[in-house]
């Protein structure tokens, strides 16, 4: 069923382990990561940015497009459609209208006491709603979509100030930007192990950490360790289906039909995702 992610992050953030957030792309990518979801039994969090709800046609078919998916699927496992990094409360506002079951605000750009007094005003609305909501602090670099934030400007959230905001807001997950990137890392990833379990200690809610392709797997072990219940993985699953690609193409060089090489992409997700699941162990929580 279509859910929130309140309870499902709660009970992962207990049972220490992570619900990761795939994000979609197109058909493909919902497909693929719907059947590894319920192939897995495990809870999923299917991501949606702004620009790929734009790619797909809008917020409403999107939603259209999953539910339809898991009627078809016989779906069982808790499913949570996310807006992905939410750059207003009108775009939140959108996209809750439109049916997602929880949403991102991203004001993580504005000074502190505006991000509060923006994120304030989505939960208000989306907890009349049933609605879950993340917030973000600090700055997460690389590029995804819309948003890009190059090296200098990225920088590591005040726990102090985490916990002004989880406490002002009424949020129901958290993520601190604590040194990990949107996109493939250059080099090991630095995280800020100490001031997550800081931030974990002030705030009690489930962690996100965004950012999710190229975490080794001793880092992802320490991070749920340390309250994070939320995993974001996007450009793992389009690193693995473009390679997908070009590998058949390579390899038939005269075919066309876009089902013989997007089938082979969609089986690559799908692949990838069940990686994830059993790497993050939401496997069987379902
Ligand atoms: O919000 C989405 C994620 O943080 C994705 O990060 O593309 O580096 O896996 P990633
Ligand atoms: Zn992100």
């Amino acid at each position: 069923p279509l859910v929130s992610m309140t309870e499902m992050l709660n009970k992962a953030k207990e049972e220490k382990y992570a619900v990761g957030q795939f994000n979609l792309n197109n058909l493909e990518f919902t497909q693929a990561i719907l059947q590894a979801a319920e192939e897995e039994k495990s809870p999923v969090i299917l991501g949606v940015s702004e620009g790929a709800a734009r790619y797909m046609g809008g917020f409403k078919l999107v939603v259209k497009m999953v539910e339809a998916l898991m009627e078809e699927y016989g779906t069982t496992v808790p499913v949570a459609i996310h807006l992905d990094h939410g750059s207003s409360f009108e775009a939140c506002a959108k996209a809750i209208d439109a049916g997602f079951t929880s949403v991102m605000i991203d004001g993580s750009h504005y000074p502190l006491d505006e991000n509060i007094e923006l994120t304030k005003k989505v939960v208000e609305l989306a907890h009349i709603l049933g609605v879950s909501v993340e917030a973000e602090l600090g700055r997460i670099g690389g590029q995804e979509d819309d948003l890009s934030v190059d090296e200098a400007d990225a920088s590591y959230a005040i726990p102090e100030e985490c916990d002004r905001l989880v406490r002002e807001t009424g949020v129901d997950c958290f993520a601190p930007a604590l040194g990990s990137v949107h996109g493939p890392y250059k080099g090991e990833p630095n995280l800020g192990f100490d001031r997550m379990e800081e931030v974990m200690n002030l705030t009690g809610i489930p962690l996100v950490l965004h950012g999710g392709t190229g975490i080794p797997t001793k880092d992802i072990q320490r991070a749920i360790s340390l309250g994070t219940a939320k995993i974001n993985v996007n450009t793992e699953n389009q690193i693995s289906s473009a390679k997908r690609v070009r590998e058949v193409l390579a390899d038939l060089p005269e075919e066309y039909d876009p089902r013989k090489y997007l089938g082979p992409a969609r089986d690559a997700i799908k692949e990838t995702v069940i990686g994830k699941m059993r790497e993050f162990g939401s496997s069987n929580k379902a």
